[in-house]
């Protein structure tokens, strides 16, 4: 029964873009961020920070620097056809201003102890600086969709509006050594997007082949 639930939460949680503006409670929003922080993480660090934003003018602020930056690609772009398909692009850039509340995941871009001891080793590792806290709060960010998701709550999880990533950390405060992830608006919503489409299962996997 676990994991049929389980499976039923993670394959109907959909991408919510658009949301109520009723409010969201700061009980809901702590139980989000506690599933957030029971995600793995890279040596158990929890190098991560939720900030949780609810001022509509800050919000708008940050749209406003989102805006700003579009116009700048639009600008730069001469193809009547690519800028077309930029402009539709945008509406996935935007919506996050008309949620209650945004959560802005954040991870710790300094070096875990371990990294240090394989440089004094000389070991030339692929440069891991962002990789295993990025993939960590990642992780915590998947829970927190999943969580909003079982209470009934619309979410999505949301890269593109970091086109503005400097202004936005300005805005917010955000120093060394935090990097913003992700955003996430999270909201009520009234309907349910459509599911979108995943591939089948033998397209993404490939079993290493017996030895010969
Ligand atoms: C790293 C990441 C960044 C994303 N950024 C955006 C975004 O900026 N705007 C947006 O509308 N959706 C964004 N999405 C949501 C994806 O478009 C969505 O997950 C995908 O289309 C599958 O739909 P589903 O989440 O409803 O299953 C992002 C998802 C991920 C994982």
């Amino acid at each position: 029964m676990f994991l049929e639930e389980l499976l039923k939460t993670i394959k109907e949680r959909r991408s919510v873009r658009e949301f109520t503006p009723e409010k969201i409670d700061d009980e809901a929003i702590r139980t989000l961020i506690d599933a957030a922080g029971h995600a793995p993480s890279n040596t158990n660090r929890q190098a991560w920070k939720f900030i949780i934003l609810k001022n509509d003018k800050i919000k708008a602020r940050i749209a406003i620097a989102v805006k700003k930056k579009i116009e700048k690609v639009k600008e730069n772009i001469e193809d009547d056809a690519l800028r077309d398909l930029f402009v539709n692009y945008t509406k996935y850039l935007l919506f996050f201003e008309q949620a209650p509340v945004v959560i802005f995941a954040l991870y710790k871009t300094a070096l875990p102890f371990v990294d240090h001891v394989y440089a004094r080793a000389g070991l030339k590792t692929r440069d891991k600086r962002d990789h295993s806290e990025l993939i960590s709060v990642s992780m915590a960010v998947q829970n927190l969709l999943l969580t909003a998701h079982a209470m009934g709550l619309g979410a999505c999880c949301m890269t593109s509006p970091l086109i503005a990533v400097a202004e936005i950390k300005k805005i917010l405060d955000i120093r060394i050594p935090f990097e913003i992830a992700a955003l996430i608006p999270i909201g009520k919503y009234e309907k349910e997007p459509e599911p979108v489409g995943r591939k089948k299962i033998d397209k993404i996997i490939e079993i290493v082949p017996p030895e010969l």
